[in-house]
């Protein structure tokens, strides 16, 4: 994780740095700092937690220089403090870095052994000393060449020197980078987010390249030190999509967000006049595909999982999902008819970007459903799926989970239809169902009252349980991952069936449990789950769709009625309380609900 930014101008930088720096919080808030260079001198500003406490403890008005790097941390080596935060220098170089350098520890001997003086915990420390080491006996260009190959690991480097006032040195290998153009000044930022408000010229760096920026030039070069000719990509600007607007977090613009992220993916995927769904330029012949693996992580993990029930709903090929950390270093047995579909927001997730460069170098057929489409997992797969649902900036995954289990549903439906495993006229029911799904999200998002009341009992508890069956599991996993990531409460996801096989035990007078049982051709089995619970003394909150029959059980204590629709798509709508059930829990404990503690939005380390 981390966030970098540089800036080279011909005026100062600092307010420009600062700003970058804001929005690139969501990638770490341990600390923050900038290094600029004036009348030759580093002046070094770095403070613990937010970019807010760096503008309170420095006046950074008044921090000359035009030219400079900034750091957003997510702390890997060394605790979160001022001396791990970056910059960081030594005499006469600085550097930011987003990554993990493996090799650290034998640097710091060697280096040590060469006089060199730390002084803090990081890894980062040993590239500013092996620069400085390396430019004692080589030029500027080939010290640099030298310390990328001296370093294992991964990273994304911003460095400056006291003596060069007009350059940045960019260096990328696993996490990514951007350089963008500006009038007078470039930049080099850990994404186009960062940069996205000083330019819309982007170009990204490959694995293993590294850039020289200047106000008037930008250079890059491969591994071995060779120049590069690099495109430049014009984003499409949205700046209102990063805005909170009228709402206290983002999480809950978000949230609320949802009846149109469904309705862009519809517009984008579904062809009204032919009933039809648009997945154009698949670049594999149908026969060619006997099995699917789905691979994220997190939140889109769980959408590999609800994809994975529809598909062996919908059709006969053989699925299976993995998390892309255990995915990565285990023995795959690769198979060329396979298809691998990688799922992520941000596609930018280390350990989902190494299972698909895996998938890659092994000559598989990559598909990547993501929301960035300028990201890396996006530009190094076969195939492309966007989510379009725009910036998500909550840590929190909320509206990119729903768009991801909508563009894995279209594809089910396509893939199901083209195989003739899908009748025509189901899969026209099931797109017309489809078009009737922002409707209902939206009434559902109608529980607000409700959730609220309930969620301080969640709060109250030493920990929770959230149950489904079938369709419902992967939600009730999504359900709990977000009432612990937000609100810091022990909540544990299961397989309803699953709780008499150990869990029970668990279960004792007044623990709150969430029960998803929407009328499907599971829900008896998990009213009768629920009924175990209750026996036990749980609080049962019971999700289910609106119906005319009664629930027949006695003791429950709230039920959640969602809106009505097919089995496939009641997932969405049980997906809705549940994230505001999080969200309430988290505002009353007054926690920081954007940015939970320990977590980053773009997971760029393994
Ligand atoms: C949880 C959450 C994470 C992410 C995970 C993968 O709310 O957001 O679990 O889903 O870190 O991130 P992406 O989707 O960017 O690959």
């Amino acid at each position: 994780m981390c966030g970098i930014i540089g800036i080279s101008s011909n005026k100062p930088v600092s307010a420009n740095i600062i700003n970058s720096l804001k929005k690139l919080e969501y990638r770490g808030y341990d600390s923050a700092g900038i290094a600029t260079l004036s009348n030759g001198e580093i002046n070094e500003v770095k403070s613990e937690g937010r970019v807010d406490n760096l503008e309170n403890n420095f006046d950074l008005k008044n921090l000359k220089g035009n030219i400079g790097i900034g750091h957003v941390r997510w702390a890997t080596h060394g605790i979160p403090n001022s001396v791990n935060a970056h910059p960081h220098s030594s005499h006469n170089v600085s550097v930011v870095h987003n990554g993990i350098i493996e090799n650290s520890t034998i640097l710091k001997k060697y280096l040590i052994n060469n006089g060199h003086i730390f002084k803090s915990q990081t890894d980062t420390e040993v590239i500013v000393h092996l620069i400085t080491e390396n430019l004692k006996t080589s030029e500027l260009e080939e010290a640099i060449t030298k310390t990328l190959k001296q370093l294992h690991g991964s990273f994304a480097l911003g460095i400056v020197f006291k003596d060069k006032p007009d350059l940045i040195i960019g260096a990328r290998r696993g996490s990514p980078l951007a350089v963008g153009y500006g009038p007078n000044e470039n930049y080099l930022g850990s994404d186009s987010y960062a940069l996205k408000s000083m330019t819309n010229k982007i170009t990204y760096l490959d694995d293993g390249e590294f850039c020289v920026v200047k106000k008037d030039q930008v250079l890059f070069f491969n591994e071995q030190g060779i120049k590069v000719n690099k495109k430049i990509l014009e984003l499409s600007s949205n700046e209102a999509s990063y805005d909170k607007g009228d709402y206290k977090h983002f999480m809950a613009k978000e949230i609320e967000e949802q009846p149109t992220t469904i309705k862009t993916g519809i517009k984008e995927y579904i062809d009204n006049f032919n009933k039809e769904i648009n997945i154009i330029n698949f670049p594999w012949e149908i026969e060619e595909i006997k099995s699917i693996t789905l691979i994220g992580c997190g939140t889109a993990y769980h959408s590999c999982l609800m994809a994975k029930y529809w598909l062996e709903e919908l059709t006969t090929l053989d699925v299976n999902i993995d998390i892309a950390s255990e995915f990565r270093y285990r023995k795959n047995r690769f198979k060329k008819d396979n298809l691998y579909v990688f799922v992520s927001q941000s596609g930018e997730t280390a350990d989902t970007y190494a299972a698909l460069d895996l998938c890659n170098k092994n000559s598989m057929k990559t598909c990547a459903v993501v929301n960035v489409i300028e990201s890396s997992i996006a530009r190094d797969s076969n195939f492309v799926l966007p989510i379009h649902c725009g910036p998500e900036i909550g840590v929190a995954s909320t509206k990119a989970f729903l768009g991801q289990i909508l563009v894995l549903y279209i594809l089910v439906l396509k893939l199901g239809f083209l195989r003739n495993e899908i009748s025509k006229s189901k899969y026209q029911k099931k797109i017309e169902d489809l078009k009737t799904l922002p409707v209902l999200i939206e009434k559902t998002l109608q529980h607000d009252n409700d959730i609220q009341a309930i969620s301080s009992t969640f709060n109250d508890a030493k920990g929770s349980m959230f149950l489904g069956r079938g369709f419902s599991y992967p939600i009730a996993l999504e359900g709990a991952l977000k009432l612990k990531e937000l609100s810091y409460v022990h909540a544990e996801g299961y397989p309803a069936g699953e709780m008499k096989h150990g869990p029970l035990a668990l279960i004792e007078e007044g623990i709150p449990v969430v029960v998803l049982a929407p009328r499907d051709n599971y829900y008896k089995k998990t009213i009768s789950n629920m009924q175990e619970v209750i026996a036990r003394g749980a609080k049962v909150l019971l999700i289910t769709n609106k119906s005319t029959d009664e629930v027949v059980s006695e003791n429950i204590w709230e039920t959640i009625e969602v809106e009505n629709t097919n089995d496939d798509l009641l997932p969405f709508l049980l997906t809705i309380p549940l994230q505001k059930l999080a969200y309430y829990s988290a505002l009353k404990k007054g926690y920081d609900i954007d940015k939970p503690r320990n977590l980053a939005k773009s997971v760029t380390v393994e």
